[in-house]
C-alpha cells in the first residue's frame, strides 16, 4: 500500500524524534461518552456485536477523529478478543462487564489451552485493521493519521481467563499463582505466544504501532510482577516484528499501576512506556532518559472539571515533560463514559498549543 502519512507526529515522538507538537490520543477514545458510538452500538445490537463486524469496528474508530484533532487513532476492538477466540466463551451482561462461560481453572483447563489460530479465530479484527486502513486513507493515497494496534498482556489476559471476568481482588487467579506457579507459566507462554502473533497479524494488516494493555500488572506484589508479568510482557516484545513495508512500527508497553517498575518496563524492549496518573512526569523522564519515549498521563478525572481547571491540568503536564523529544499525551487510563464530549475538545486543543508555546521557549 504506497500511502503517505499526512501526520506522523504520534510515530515520530514514539520514536523520539523531535516533533512541532506534543500528539495526543486518549485510551478508550471511541466509546459511550460519545453518543454517536451508542447510536451506532445500539444497530449493531451489542458491544461484541460491534466489535465482530468490522464495517461497525471501523465506523466506530473513525468517531472521535470526525469530533477531535487526534493524532492517532486505535483499532476498536476488546483485549478479550483473545481467550474468546481460545474457546472460553466472552459475554458482556448489561451493565455487569465482561463474563466467560467456561474459566480456566483445572489443571486439565490449563492443558487444553492452545494459541488459537489467527486466520480463523481473529479474522475480523484483521479484516477491521484493513478497513480502518483504508477508510483512513483519500483517493490520493494520503492517510490521515496512524492507526495503532492492541492486545492485552499475558497477565491481565490470564485475569480475566481465570477470574471469568473482571474481579475485586484477584483472589482466583492470584490463589492459582501462589499455589500453582507451574499451571500459571503454562498459561502465561500460552498467552505471551498468542498475543505475539495476534500483534503480528494486525501489523501485517497495517497497524502503524501496537500497545500492550497491562491493566492488572499492578495488582502484583514486587518481585511476583516481575516474573509473571513483566517476564512475558519481555517476550511479546521479542516476538513482536518492528519493521514492516519499510516503516519502523513502535511498541508500547502500559502497566497500571506500574510507576515504581518503570526502569524495568524500559528495558523490556519496547520504544515507549505508558503511565497511569500516579507518576510524575518529569521525574519519570530523568529515570528512563533517553531509553524509551513516555505515554500518559492525565488523571481521566480532570475531563469532569471545568475547561479552564482542564487546560491548566494539561499544559502542567506538558511543562512538566518539558520542551525535549518522546511524549505522546494521554490519559493515565481510558476515558470515563460520562465525560462530556466537549470536554475533550478543550484538552486536545490546549495539549496541542501548550506543546506549540513550551517548543517555542
Ligand atoms: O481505546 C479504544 O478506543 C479502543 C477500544 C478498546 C476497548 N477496550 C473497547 C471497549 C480498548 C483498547 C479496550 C481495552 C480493554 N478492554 C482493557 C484494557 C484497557 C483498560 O481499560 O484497562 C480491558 C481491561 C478491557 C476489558 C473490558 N472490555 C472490560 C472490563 C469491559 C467492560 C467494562 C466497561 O468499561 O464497560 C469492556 C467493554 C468495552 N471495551 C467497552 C468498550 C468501548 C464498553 C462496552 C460497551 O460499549 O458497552
Amino acid at each position: 500500500m504506497a500511502s503517505t502519512l499526512l501526520n506522523d507526529t504520534f510515530l515520530r515522538a514514539l520514536l523520539r524524534q523531535p516533533t512541532d507538537y506534543t500528539p495526543i490520543w486518549l485510551m478508550r477514545q471511541a466509546g459511550r461518552y460519545l453518543p454517536e458510538y451508542n447510536a451506532t452500538r445500539e444497530r449493531a445490537g451489542s458491544f461484541l456485536g460491534l466489535a465482530k463486524n468490522p464495517d461497525y469496528a471501523t465506523e466506530v474508530t473513525l468517531q472521535p477523529l470526525a469530533r477531535y484533532p487526534l493524532d492517532a487513532a486505535i483499532l476498536f476492538s476488546d483485549i478479550l478478543t483473545i481467550p474468546d477466540a481460545m474457546g472460553l466463551g466472552l459475554s458482556f451482561e448489561a451493565g455487569e462487564g465482561p463474563r466467560f462461560a467456561r474459566p480456566v481453572r483445572s489443571e486439565a483447563d490449563v492443558a487444553r489451552l492452545e494459541v488459537p489460530d489467527i486466520e480463523a479465530t481473529l479474522g475480523y479484527v484483521v479484516d477491521a485493521v484493513r478497513e480502518i486502513r483504508r477508510a483512513l486513507t483519500d483517493g490520493q493515497g494520503r492517510q490521515r493519521v496512524p492507526l495503532i494496534g492492541f492486545s492485552g498482556s499475558p497477565w491481565t489476559l490470564a485475569c480475566y481467563m481465570v477470574e471469568g471476568g473482571g474481579s475485586a481482588d484477584f483472589r482466583t487467579v492470584k490463589t492459582m499463582l501462589y499455589a500453582r506457579p507451574d499451571l500459571m507459566h503454562r498459561i502465561l507462554e500460552v498467552n505471551a505466544r498468542a498475543v505475539s502473533a495476534y500483534l503480528n497479524a494486525q501489523i501485517e494488516a497495517g497497524a502503524q504501532a501496537a500497545m500492550i494493555f497491562d491493566t492488572w500488572g499492578g495488582a502484583l506484589a514486587d518481585g511476583v510482577f516481575q516474573q509473571f508479568s513483566l517476564r512475558y510482557i519481555e517476550a511479546v516484545a521479542r516476538g513482536v516484528k518492528r519493521e514492516h513495508d519499510g516503516a519502523r512500527i513502535p511498541l508500547i508497553a502500559f502497566t497500571k499501576g506500574g510507576g515504581q517498575w518503570l526502569e524495568a518496563i524500559a528495558a523490556t524492549g519496547v520504544e515507549a512506556v505508558g503511565l497511569d496518573w500516579t507518576v510524575d512526569l518529569g521525574h519519570a523522564r530523568e529515570r528512563v532518559g533517553s531509553r524509551v519515549a513516555l505515554q500518559g498521563n492525565l488523571d481521566p478525572t480532570v475531563l469532569f472539571a471545568p475547561p479552564a481547571a482542564i487546560r491548566r491540568e494539561a499544559r502542567t503536564l506538558v511543562e512538566r515533560f518539558g520542551n525535549h523529544p518522546g511524549h505522546v499525551f494521554n490519559l493515565g487510563h481510558g476515558i470515563s463514559q460520562f465525560t462530556p464530549p466537549d470536554h475533550v475538545a478543550e484538552l486536545v486543543d490546549e495539549v496541542h498549543r501548550a506543546s506549540r508555546a513550551v517548543r517555542a521557549g
